[in-house]
């Protein structure tokens, strides 16, 4: 007879109901990797076959692009699902990552399905951070590949503790147990050398069915569990997880009256009961948990309907939290164990894969998101990138798309975290590009570094306002920016010069006289020009901390680098002068006769030929230099700039 496909219908009529009945259940996040031929789409296709699960959105994906498969409740073909499969990701519809969803009687599957060349080292490090456990899949006839030595180091780097060793095709070598045996020995010996503790390997065949959902009679040898049983029953939060300090991420505020307040998130590590005596991160406060309370449905803690109040929460467990002091407590922030937190640090070593098409700029400011925290970090020169294949070290500048390496990082707050072997949920993050928003890499801390624990901010009597006070002027930094040749000198010396004239304090820092002194090692390569202004932006802001106004005439091409040093100052300090001189003007005057040089070849990195310029968006002040004479855009910004006081 053939069989049937039922989607839940519930989860289109009603998806409330439809995760309450399912609630109960708990769920496992895995991901299938293996080359293009190891069978994994056929795989994917007999658990969702044999688990009778398909939904809507995928049957109407698989029939649209294949037009083989039939509509719900028809019955459709094994054989022509897998097609449907296939056929979807050649026309890489899932060049991404395909999630795709199916349940049984014990467990709800997530299963994500990343492609499986090198090129898409990211896209399976993104399907690889959110599961517990992998299939790596081998053809039995090839034995272990490069790609299945990649892939396992991925899982394992990406913090993957349970990986399954399934040994394809089986069929196709008459289900020999010799085979099995010699594959099994191969990968053990690779295994260990990476530092997976162990695996659990299995014959199967994804497309005549042995072992996936019954034990196969063609595998008499093999006493192991089958796939299905083994993902059922398998442990995502062990016991050892439970035995950890506790550990919870607060992910939020639960405030539905003023009677209730609660702090919900998934406890990442340990247990929790009542009475327990609690700190909050950063902060360090204390207080004790007065109440366990379990999520209702749809709803917010503390109504009714839940599961009501636990005299005991674990590892793995979503819950609400409610102290027995007001203490100030929000998204963010981690409720640990009082007598055991983590801890909290500002720089730390880290293991990177870079995501971007864009490299990884050394010095440039992004955000990083770990759990729900959220700073700004820069990341240092790569002390090495791993070689995905061989696993062997080798010597990297930066990070381009799909890299690998290892990078020291520094964030502007302190971030309370775990290295990521003992917590994923406190060590793993995401770094995001400040502009476009767009997740750039995915990072875990290998350790903190002990020089950032051990440097503390000394504090001095005499403040910045004391400083300023005595000159009688509020500090600025009046940061000019534009094409070399804009005018950016001329103008920010003429301003200097009138200043002076009416008594201001005043220090003009030039990209020509800096890059003679302090910055003599650094050239014009994005990340030698990032490091430029990191400096010039660190030097502008002791100056204007003594209470000085401050001019500085950089090129400074980007975006970013400027909003961080108007970042590091307090606000409505940083004036940003926008000297807008088209390229060809600027061109034309050739001052210096460089662009000249840089036409003809011989000077390349050149801003506004063959390096980028970035103009200010929202300037405070921006001086048309077509129209004004450098001493008129000089009294324009001064008188701007008025009353300086
Ligand atoms: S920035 O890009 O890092 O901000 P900065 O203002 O310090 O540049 O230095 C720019 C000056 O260096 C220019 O005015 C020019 O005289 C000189 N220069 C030499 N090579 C280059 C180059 N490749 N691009 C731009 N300016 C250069």
């Amino acid at each position: 007879m053939e069989p049937v496909y039922q989607t839940d219908t519930l989860i289109a009529e009603d998806i409330d109901a439809y995760l309450v009945s399912h609630q109960h259940k708990t769920m496992l996040r895995f991901i299938t990797c293996g080359s293009v031929d190891d069978g994994k789409s056929t795989l994917i296709g007999r658990l969702l076959y044999d688990s009778k699960m398909i939904f809507e959105d995928q049957l109407a994906a698989l029939e649209s692009d294949s037009k083989k498969v039939g509509t719900q409740g028809q019955s459709i073909d094994f054989a022509l699902l897998v097609d449907g499969l296939a056929a979807e990701r050649e026309q890489g519809i899932t060049i991404d990552v395909a999630y795709r969803f199916f349940n049984t009687e014990k467990r709800k599957f997530i299963v994500a399905d990343c492609p499986g060349h090198e090129q898409y080292t990211r896209n399976m490090v993104t399907g690889a951070s959110t599961a517990d456990l992998a299939v790596i899949l081998v053809d039995a006839r090839k034995g272990v590949l490069v790609q299945t030595r990649r892939h396992s180091y991925l899982c394992h780097l990406i913090g993957i503790r349970n990986i399954v060793l399934a040994v394809n095709k089986m069929d196709l070598v008459d289900y020999d147990q010799g085979v099995f045996d010699a594959i099994v020995a191969d990968y053990a010996a690779f295994a260990k050398s990476i530092g997976i503790a162990g695996f659990t390997a299995m014959p199967i065949s994804g497309f005549k069915g042995d072992n996936i959902t019954a034990p196969s009679a063609n595998t008499p040898w093999y006493s192991g569990p089958t796939l299905i049983e083994h993902l059922e029953s398998v442990e995502v939060f062990s016991a050892a997880d439970q035995s950890q300090p506790l550990r919870m991420p607060v992910q939020w505020v639960n405030r539905p009256n003023l009677d209730f307040r609660g702090f919900s998130g998934l406890i990442a590590s340990g247990t929790v009961k009542p009475g327990d005596a609690i700190r909050v991160l950063p902060s360090g406060k204390t207080s004790t948990v007065s109440r366990i309370v379990t999520m209702p449905s749809g709803g917010f803690a503390g109504e009714t309907d839940g599961d009501g109040d636990l005299d005991r929460a674990v590892a793995g467990q979503s819950v609400t939290l409610c102290l027995a002091d007001e203490i100030d407590c929000s998204r963010g922030d981690v409720i640990a164990a009082a007598d055991n937190p983590p801890q909290a640090a500002d720089q730390f070593e880290t293991t990177l894969v870079w995501l971007n098409d864009e490299a990884m700029l050394v010095g440039r400011g992004y955000w990083l998101k770990l759990g729900t925290q959220m700073v700004s970090v820069t990341v240092q020169q790569p002390k090495y990138a791993v070689n995905v294949n061989t696993m062997e070290k080798i010597a990297a500048k930066t990070l381009d798309l799909n890299a690998i390496g290892v990078a020291e990082i520094a964030t502007d707050k302190p971030l309370v975290f775990e290295p990521y072997a003992d917590s994923r949920a406190l060590g793993g993050f995401i770094l995001i590009d400040k502009i476009t928003n767009a997740t750039v890499a995915a990072g875990m801390i290998n350790f903190s570094l002990r020089r950032s624990q051990n440097i503390h901010w000394q504090p001095t009597d005499i403040t910045r306002t004391d400083h300023a006070g005595l000159k009688n002027q509020t500090p600025r930094v009046l940061w000019f920016t534009g094409l070399s040749g804009s005018g950016k000198s001329t103008i920010a010396n003429a301003v200097e010069k009138q200043l002076n004239l009416m008594n201001r304090h005043t220090f003009l820092l030039d990209g020509d006289n800096v890059r003679h002194g302090l910055n003599r090692d650094l050239g014009f390569t994005e990340a030698d020009r990032i490091e430029n202004i990191r400096r010039v932006g660190e030097v502008a802001k002791l100056m204007a901390d003594a209470g000085l106004i401050v001019l500085t005439a950089f090129i400074s091409p980007f975006r970013a680098e400027r909003e961080m040093v108007r970042a590091m100052l307090p606000e409505g300090e940083f004036v940003e002068v926008f000297v807008d001189t088209p390229l060809e003007v600027a061109e034309a005057r050739d001052v210096k006769g460089l662009y000249k040089k840089a036409r003809s070849g011989e000077l390349k990195n050149f801003t506004g030929i063959d390096s980028p310029y970035e103009p200010p968006v929202n300037p405070e002040i921006r001086v048309n230099t077509v129209e004004m004479t450098p001493d008129e855009a000089a009294q324009l910004i001064v008188r701007k700039l008025l009353p300086l006081k």
